[in-house]
């Protein structure tokens, strides 16, 4: 995802652009840049990198990026690598229009070519398409030139957009990207997270789909997608610190979701690169691996556990090496066949888990080697373990776990691939395979979030109402299938059972009734047709089956009542994307609900209690 912020307004605009951009910057940072309008001449300062890069350049340009009307960018890549080239803003040929993009065009490519006729492009991007576009539908009315463009556009977008013909305004419009307008002291802004910018009003106006906003230093107007002029009314939040650090999501759990793509990013970057997995914080000698290790024991809780399930049929597949997976709860009391020759990985978001942080204290005592996966550096399980594998999610503020997930799932597989190199269980080419994917995965988890909002959102509304909800799977997706009925469970309080989609026959089917909603995963495996049987015999009895899969397995669609397709990964990796539409489907349900989001009942963000 991006960060996008614009002012019309007094004083000088680049220092405040720049301000904002530092703020956004958690939504990710290749590269960054604004675009300023002054004396009817927009002016760009763009830069790779980090924000403090930008700020370095536009401070060194300032006599050129004088003005009171600007827009801003900071990006995370999707089309196109993080270069100077690729950096928003992008401009027509003619230099009339500057545009900044949060999303993706679907059907960039196809416009691109129709305007080569009579456009030339100088980035790989999907944004340049969409300002050259405008460019060509404009006359004299921006309005009407962004109305039709944005009917040529598949895809979702918010963008901000400076006409050098009005250079006291910004237009901007939004489909399926958050933006908001909010009027200020001391001018006009739009925004993708009013955390960006520092108005103490707390009045706001959401850009809803279509929706075209034309702001200046003292005004906000609104036209609907016909390009009609409408009034809308503002919605006011109390800019608490905590609204703030929302950055305009109405929720934590909706922001860290949103989160993750960058989150993944840092987490993969930390010990990943085109080559090779290194684990700095894990001293343990190769020959271990290679000739003593004699099986791993996983043991976490709750959301922690379920990437364990995952994880182990990862690391047997890669491994060859047996992995048990442990409720920590439980593995505490128990007398663990371990020793010396054991790998014990304990798996905890907070790193203060007491369940977690016993059966860590039990390994030890049996001389067991001990490797945490911990999103929280200073935590006392990272502290007690050997070794340590950090995540880099970031604080998780929301109950429910969603970005801190996602990160302690990558762990995993970095910790297969480097174990398995160790091993020699995988060839080269295996191994590069894996790595090209994993480096890929916090694309395709924006792309995911992307394209499966909309449809996690429309079915949420079918399901809202049930009263018990079933979530099946095999192998790697009985532990997302776990995973998606938690978070059902802890933040809309419908009862939900998740099980491996082979075991219902031997007794729960007896619970499917005529309409019970019943979620499948199917990643893109050789199991994937005997997820399909027991489909068949859920619906047989009458359930509604919504299927959540691979875009390879475009004929799912002839046996379930929806689909959720997500894009497509080595089956390792899988779960890494179906759970996407799984943490949205729960948050939309509980939002339909009006549930407490961020602090479900009952629950705890560590349970540092037995
Ligand atoms: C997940 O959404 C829950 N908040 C809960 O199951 C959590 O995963 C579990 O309590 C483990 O917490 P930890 O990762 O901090 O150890």
């Amino acid at each position: 995802m991006c960060g996008i912020i614009g002012k019309a307004g007094i004083g000088e605009v680049m220092p405040e652009l720049i301000k904002g951009l530092e703020m956004l910057e958690y939504r990710g940072y290749d590269s960054a840049g604004i675009a300023v309008i002054h004396n009817e001449k927009i002016t760009r300062c763009r830069e790779s990198g980090k924000i403090i890069n930008l700020r370095e350049k536009s401070e060194n340009n300032r006599e050129e990026l004088t003005g009171n009307v600007g827009i801003g960018h900071t990006r995370w890549a999707t089309h196109g690598k993080p270069t100077v080239e690729n950096a928003h803003p992008h401009i027509s040929n003619n230099k009339k229009f500057a545009l900044v993009h949060n999303g993706i065009i679907e059907n960039a490519e196809e416009i691109k070519k129709a305007l080569l006729t009579s456009e030339e492009f100088y980035s790989q991007t999907d944004t340049e398409v969409a300002v050259k576009l405008i460019s060509k539908f404009y006359k004299t009315d921006v309005i009407s030139a962004v109305k039709t463009a944005c009917k040529e556009l598949t895809g979702t977008f918010a963008f901000g957009i400076l006409c050098s013909d009005f250079p006291d305004k910004i237009f901007a419009t939004a489909q399926g990207s958050p933006l908001v307008a909010v009027k200020g002291a001391t001018g006009c802004w739009i925004t993708s997270d009013l955390g960006a910018i520092n108005e103490k009003s707390g009045e706001f106006y959401r850009i809803a789909n279509g929706e075209i906003c034309e702001i200046s230093k003292d005004s906000i107007l609104f036209y609907n997608s016909e390009g009609e002029e409408i009034k809308k009314s503002p919605e006011r939040v109390s800019l608490t610190e905590e609204t703030v650090n929302k950055g305009g999501y109405e929720h934590f759990m909706l922001k860290e979701i949103f989160e993750q793509p960058f989150a993944i990013k840092k987490t993969v970057l930390s010990f990943a690169d085109k080559n090779s997995i290194k684990l700095e914080n894990v001293n343990i000698p190769d020959e271990f691996f290679k000739d003593k290790l004699e099986r791993i024991i996983i043991t976490a809780c709750g959301s922690a556990y379920h990437t364990g399930l995952i994880g182990k049929h990862v690391i047997e597949k890669l491994c060859k090496i047996p992995v048990n997976v442990e409720i920590a709860s439980e593995f505490r009391y128990s007398e663990p066949l371990i020793n010396e020759n054991t790998l014990t990985v304990f798996i905890s978001q907070s790193g203060e888990t007491a369940d977690t942080l016993a059966a860590l204290r039990l390994c030890k005592k049996y001389n067991a080697k001990t490797l945490s996966i911990v999103n929280v550096k200073s935590s006392i399980i990272a502290k007690e373990s050997d070794n340590v594998i950090f995540t880099y999610a970031g604080k998780e503020i929301a109950v429910a776990t969603t970005k801190a997930f996602s990160a302690q799932l990558v762990s995993l597989y970095a910790l297969a691939i480097f174990i398995a190199e160790k091993r020699e269980t995988i060839s080269n080419q295996k191994k590069q395979k894996l790595l090209n994917e994993l480096l890929s995965l916090p694309d395709k988890i924006n792309t995911t979030l992307l394209k499966t909002t909309d449809k996690a959102k429309a079915l949420s509304k079918k399901i809202y109402k049930s009263t018990d909800i079933f979530f099946i799977g095999r192998l790697y997706d009985y532990g997302t299938a776990c995973e998606g009925s938690l978070k059902m469970k802890e933040i809309s309080y419908i009862n939900s059972q998740s099980y491996a989609s082979g075991e219902l026959k031997h007794g729960t089917i007896s619970l499917i009734e005529n309409g019970t909603p019943v979620i499948a995963i199917g990643s893109n495996t050789e199991v994937f047709s005997k997820t399909a049987s027991n489909i068949a015999e859920v619906k047989a009895r009458g359930a509604k089956v919504f299927l959540v899969t691979d875009e390879s397995e475009k004929d799912a669609s002839v046996f379930v009542d929806d689909i959720i397709y997500v894009p497509s990964t080595t089956p390792e990796f899988q779960s890494s994307l179906l759970v996407i539409p799984l943490q949205l489907l729960s948050y939309y349900t509980a939002k339909r609900l009006e549930r407490d989001i961020d602090k479900p009942k009952n629950l705890a963000k560590s349970v540092t209690v037995e």
